[in-house]
């Protein structure tokens, strides 16, 4: 696309168990809609028209969703799209029947049709919400909002806490979402990437902020595929959570990588000069591009504040014994110039060229489309660790629904929590988590092409 200046860059049905879940919680008259629409989006620069997107409540993003932990979200879904739609809730470690997983754990929610989602919020911290169902049109097309979750208590001292949502668009020369959602070279290569980035659904994201100002900065990657590379100019400070999750001790901020889904909190101090500006960048092929700018004002104070303390942290339960954990192994294979030969699909051997045709190119353990086994079944409480071998030339987001896991590190070191890790290519990663939350779950990759091409299996936590 031409024309754009300084911030241009170049299902299957898994049981009967699925059936239409009703509205069943007292009050659901009373809780608010939560709409899915077409609307339209200053993405682009003035001299552009207005982008028609698919926004919850017509906007993009969608409306911020924010409650304290403990406390429950209700919302009434109602899809006014031309498609069938779902919402799932990244990152909470949510009640089954309300992860928005369509053939799954519930049915999908037809145009014209409402879906009550009512559920308690366990874990403080920043998270998001977007559809479950050709999730890879819906999302690129504008569907998601965050979800924040305040501390109940120790919430840490900042002047301003601002919501950054990073995502990239496909625009065409009229700033109109470009079609070609089932790309197959997209598929089989790195995911639908955007040309145009936008922050909170602005190309040209600013605000004015005090000098010595602190900020709780929590940046969410909503794009499809695009992995974010991104650093501070003129803000100095500390990664204190990623997917929602504290770290034990703030760790300074220094370059931040985030892989679609994944999130980032950080606390940072306005340290450019009154009259200046500030910025976030994210590093390109070609170079850094500032996606977020803050005006530096008058000083909010003389001197720095004193460094932030750990955020309180999450009910997460403790691992158990690794040595006897019960285990799997994932084998991520395919793609483009990955050699694979064929998979099966629908209990059948198909060779590459058939897959390509039904629109997979991706598989996990030899299969191309989601089984009716799990990859693993775990009884309540029990520790899982999964081995995930990443025995393809492209980089993938492996995010598992309902829990957080902790990266096992060769020497056993143990991970931050997380809900999607980055796996390089030929990269092996072990994960461990305790299966708490009874229900199905989906582990997939989140560059939302590969998933829909294949990547994508479940566990079953009785
Ligand atoms: Cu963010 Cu399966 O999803
Ligand atoms: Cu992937």
């Amino acid at each position: 696309m031409t024309g754009f200046t300084r911030r241009q860059f170049h299902q299957s049905v898994l049981s009967a168990a699925a059936a239409a879940a009703l509205p069943r919680v007292a009050g659901a008259e009373t809780a608010p809609l939560l709409r899915a629409r077409t609307g339209s989006a200053r993405l682009a620069p003035a001299e552009y028209p207005e982008t028609r997107i698919w926004g919850y409540d017509g906007t993009v993003p969608g409306p911020i969703l924010r409650a304290q932990q403990g406390q429950r979200i209700s919302r009434v879904f109602q899809n006014d799209l031309p498609q069938a739609s779902s919402v799932h809730w990244h990152g909470i470690r949510i009640d089954n029947a309300m992860d928005g997983v369509p053939g799954m754990t519930q049915a999908a929610v037809e145009p014209g049709a409402t879906f009550l989602y009512d559920f308690v919020l366990p874990d403080a911290g920043t998270y998001w919400y977007h559809p479950h169902n050709r999730t890879y049109e819906q999302m690129a097309r504008g569907l998601y909002g965050a979800l924040i979750v305040d501390e109940a208590t120790g919430a840490p001292e900042v002047d301003l806490d601002e919501v950054l949502l990073l995502d990239d668009w496909r625009l065409s020369d009229d700033a109109q979402i470009a079609e070609g959602f089932g790309n197959m070279r997209d598929w089989s290569h790195a995911g639908r990437i955007g040309n145009w980035i936008t922050v909170n659904g602005d190309g040209g994201w600013s605000r004015a902020v005090p000098r010595l100002a602190r900020m709780r900065l929590r940046l969410v990657n909503t794009a499809n595929a695009r992995i974010f590379t991104l650093a501070a100019r003129g803000l100095e400070g500390w990664v204190v959570a990623l997917d929602g999750m504290p770290l034990e001790a703030p760790q300074p901020l220094a370059e931040l990588t985030l892989a679609p889904a994944q999130r980032a909190d950080i606390i940072v101090d306005v340290v450019a000069g009154e009259g200046e500006e500030a910025f976030l960048v994210s590093f390109e092929r070609d170079g850094g591009y500032a996606i977020a700018a803050f005006r530096v004002t008058h000083a909010a104070r003389e001197t720095r504040m004193t460094a932030p303390d750990a955020l309180p942290p999450n009910p997460v339960p403790a691992l158990g014994p690794l040595e006897s954990a019960r285990r799997a192994d994932l084998l991520m294979e395919g793609g483009a110039m990955g050699g694979m030969a064929g998979a099966m699909m629908g209990g059948q051997m198909m060779e590459m060229r058939e897959m390509v045709a039904a629109g997979k190119v991706w598989a996990f353990n030899g299969m191309a489309d989601m089984g009716d086994t799990p990859l693993i079944e775990a009884n309540r409480g029990e520790t899982v660790r999964i081995a995930m071998t990443n025995d393809t030339r492209w980089q993938h987001g492996m995010h598992l629904h309902g829990h957080h896991f902790r990266q096992i590190g060769r020497d056993g070191a143990l991970g931050p929590l997380r809900d999607t890790l980055l796996m390089n290519r030929g990269e092996t990663a072990e994960i461990a988590f305790v299966a708490d939350n009874p229900g199905d779950w989906l582990l997939h990759c989140h560059m939302l092409e590969h998933s829909a091409g294949g990547m994508m299996t479940w566990l079953r936590v009785l």
